[in-house]
């Protein structure tokens, strides 16, 4: 494929960018091994006797493309209480102290999305809490 001047310009910041998550994805994963020098993020305990949908390996590299893929099924097919659905994440992350995965510092997705600096709207729609314990649930919201 032809790439001029302007189009590897183009290229060159994307390919940073695309190095700096990569680092940053690395780094999180890094973070849940003992004896590293970075510092790491607080993981939260999920809910005692459960296990995760994927191993914890898998869950730190793939849950941003499982929860997209999954909201895709929901919204475009319909398909509801799916094995990777965001309300599940909720109902075994959600701390014991706050009662969500993204209220405090601490919670489950706020403490490693702080330490790898992303951010996520996702809960502007959707509970950060179990169903039962949220307004939001009972106003309908998903
Ligand atoms: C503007 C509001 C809004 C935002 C922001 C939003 N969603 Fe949703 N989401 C919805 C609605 C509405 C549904 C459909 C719920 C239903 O029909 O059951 C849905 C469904 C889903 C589902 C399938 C149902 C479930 O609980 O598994 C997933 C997964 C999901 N969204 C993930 C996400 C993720 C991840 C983000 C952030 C990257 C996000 N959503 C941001 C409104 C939103
Ligand atoms: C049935 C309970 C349950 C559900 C549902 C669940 N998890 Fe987990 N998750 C766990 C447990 C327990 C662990 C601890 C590791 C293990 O033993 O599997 C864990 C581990 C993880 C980890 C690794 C944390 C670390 O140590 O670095 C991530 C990331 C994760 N889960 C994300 C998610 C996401 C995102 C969802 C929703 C798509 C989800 N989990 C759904 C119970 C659950
Ligand atoms: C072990 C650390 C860790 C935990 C715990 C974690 N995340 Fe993440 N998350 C990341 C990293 C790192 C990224 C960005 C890198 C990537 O895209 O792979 C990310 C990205 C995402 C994205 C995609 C954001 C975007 O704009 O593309 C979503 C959605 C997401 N996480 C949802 C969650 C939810 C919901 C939880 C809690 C149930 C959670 N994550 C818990 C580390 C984590």
């Amino acid at each position: 494929m032809h790439c001029g001047v302007r189009c590897q310009l183009m290229r060159h910041p994307l390919m940073v960018s695309l190095a700096l998550v990569l680092m940053i994805a690395s780094g999180a994963a890094i973070a849940a091994e003992p004896a590293g020098r970075t510092p790491k993020p607080a993981i939260e305990p999920a809910k005692t006797g459960t296990q995760c949908v994927a191993p914890p390996e898998v869950m730190r590299r793939d849950h941003p493309a499982m929860l997209k893929h999954q909201r895709d099924v929901t919204v475009h097919r319909g398909v509801r209480q799916a094995r990777d659905s965001l309300q599940g994440c909720v109902g075994c992350h959600a701390s014991a102290a706050t009662g969500s995965v993204a209220q405090a510092k601490t919670d489950f997705c706020s403490s490693c999305h702080g330490y790898a600096a992303v951010t996520i709207d996702c809960f502007e729609c959707h509970a950060s809490r179990p169903a039962q314990r949220t307004a939001q649930a009972e106003a309908g919201k998903p």
